[in-house]
């Protein structure tokens, strides 16, 4: 039996009332990936208000790893309904943050002591992060990267690459930011190959201490481990490691966003566990609280208490219900093979898309780790000229037939995969045969796109 179900023309007549009412009243700088007003949601579909029924390849943006609406999660929430909801962590605390801070504290990377702050969101997350690291070393400068995406925040826009839409318009940003070329080996900034290239983009920053910032002023290199929206780039697998050997040796803290890479999605449960890597710092949140907002600061524990008592903190800041919420996910990944499943649908997604590369010219890369998968459409394979209205067609045929997907990447040409792990390998390859369909209609039979645009 299929999961996908299309009754109507997309949108159908509900969602396109919904869509004339939001426009009225929201505004238009919160934009939407599809015209699709959703009624409810489960594992890894959804239906809209019109009752047409999608695969879900963008699960909440990377936040419904576990699924959506998972049973255990969703007990735990019901069960902390019934005791209570907010008392804020600061004025009376509760059990649930500890104990999550204990498991955090656990799970991450490194057997060295660790403490965990929870926080709302991601880049509030990253905001700490800096907090805490500028607190510890007594040094101002961060390090990011470019095609990093860290949050919409005005210090995690300071760290974000893309310009259009996140940064243009908004500066000034905070300053002692400064940024580097990333692993993105697809499109070398210095124009090499791995592994001839003895990863100079890595070693690079000792210049960038001679040449941009002293390294004695650097509190911290920020990087997401697989970029999530600068277009799911996985850097060479000795990466890593040759870039935090160069932060310890200037007493730089390395901090790791796996607010995206983490929580099962790239077959471990956090990528740098892939890199065999342990950062001094780790962000977490989105999979964390299984569909609640929820974002965690784990790092060493000298370093986490480097700020004073009362300059960290939140009023809804791990609040109870996210707490419950992200106890079951853990739950959850320790009793379920949930990251073999990440390895495997990576597989298979890398298999179809693999043949795709073959069959069409648009497809210039193919790449990911585990469950983590992209590609990148581009004009020709040979001349790498980003297909970014070639991408948003593709985007538009897939939720028109049934597949939610979400593009990435800071020239908007990847597609990426975010499927929640509990999919099906029926659901997976249903809506891999709408991406394919896509790719056809697109590359195979441009007018016909044309009109559907
Ligand atoms: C790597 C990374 N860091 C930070 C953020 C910001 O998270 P949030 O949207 O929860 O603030 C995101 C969001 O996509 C992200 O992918």
């Amino acid at each position: 039996m299929t999961t996908i179900r299309i009754n109507t023309p997309i949108p159908g007549p509900k969602s396109r009332a919904l869509s004339a009412r939001r426009t009225q009243a929201v505004p238009r700088g919160l934009s939407h990936g599809t015209p699709i007003y959703v009624a409810k949601a489960q594992d890894a579909w959804l239906e809209d208000v019109d009752g047409n029924r999608y695969i879900d390849f963008a699960g909440g943006i990377g936040c419904l790893n576990v699924g959506h609406r998972q049973a255990r999660v969703t007990a735990a929430i019901q069960d902390q309904l019934g005791k209570y909801l907010h008392t804020c962590v600061q004025v009376t605390p509760y059990e649930g943050y500890v104990e999550l801070a204990e498991r955090m504290n656990k799970v991450t990377p490194g057997k060295f002591p660790k403490k965990t702050l929870f926080v709302n969101s991601g880049a509030e997350a990253v905001e700490n992060a800096v907090k805490i690291a500028r607190a510890y070393t007594k040094r101002p400068a961060i390090i990011a990267f470019e095609d990093a995406f860290h949050g919409r925040t005005m210090m995690t826009l300071a760290l974000t690459s893309k310009t259009h839409p996140y940064k243009a318009g908004f500066a000034p940003f905070p300053g002692d930011v400064y940024r580097v070329p990333f692993a993105y080996c697809y499109r070398c900034s210095y124009n090499l190959k791995y592994p001839s290239c003895d990863l100079y983009c890595a070693r690079h920053l000792e210049d960038t201490f001679k040449r941009v910032v002293a390294n004695e002023e650097v509190a911290a290199v920020i990087a997401e481990p697989v970029l999530g929206e600068g277009g799911f780039v996985a850097p060479p697998s000795d990466y890593f490691k040759v870039l935090i050997d160069l932060c310890h040796k200037h007493n730089i803290l390395f901090i790791a966003d796996e607010v995206q890479s983490g929580f099962g999605r790239t077959g471990a449960l956090f990528a740098c566990e892939r890199y065999g890597v342990e950062p001094d710092i780790i962000v977490t949140a989105k999979s964390l609280g299984g569909g609640l907002p929820l974002a965690a600061i784990t790092g060493r524990a000298e370093i986490m208490d480097a700020p004073s008592p009362g300059g960290l903190g939140g009023t809804f800041a791990g609040n109870p219900l996210s707490c419950a919420a992200a106890l079951a996910v853990l739950n959850i990944f320790e009793k379920e093979k949930l990251l073999d499943r990440a390895n495997q649908l990576g597989e298979r997604f890398q298999r179809r898309a693999r043949g795709w590369q073959q069959r069409w010219p648009i497809v210039g890369d193919v790449r990911g780790l585990g469950g983590m998968q992209a590609i990148e459409l581009v004009k020709s394979q040979e001349g790498k000229i980003p297909a970014a209205e070639e991408t948003k067609q593709i985007m538009q045929y897939c939720y028109e037939h049934g597949l939610i997907t979400i593009t990435a990447g800071s020239y908007s040409n990847v597609i990426r995969v975010l499927v929640p792990l509990v999919a099906t390998d029926e659901q997976i390859d249903e809506g891999l045969d709408v991406l394919e369909a896509a790719l056809a209609a697109v590359c195979d039979n441009k007018n016909a796109v044309a009109q559907l645009v």
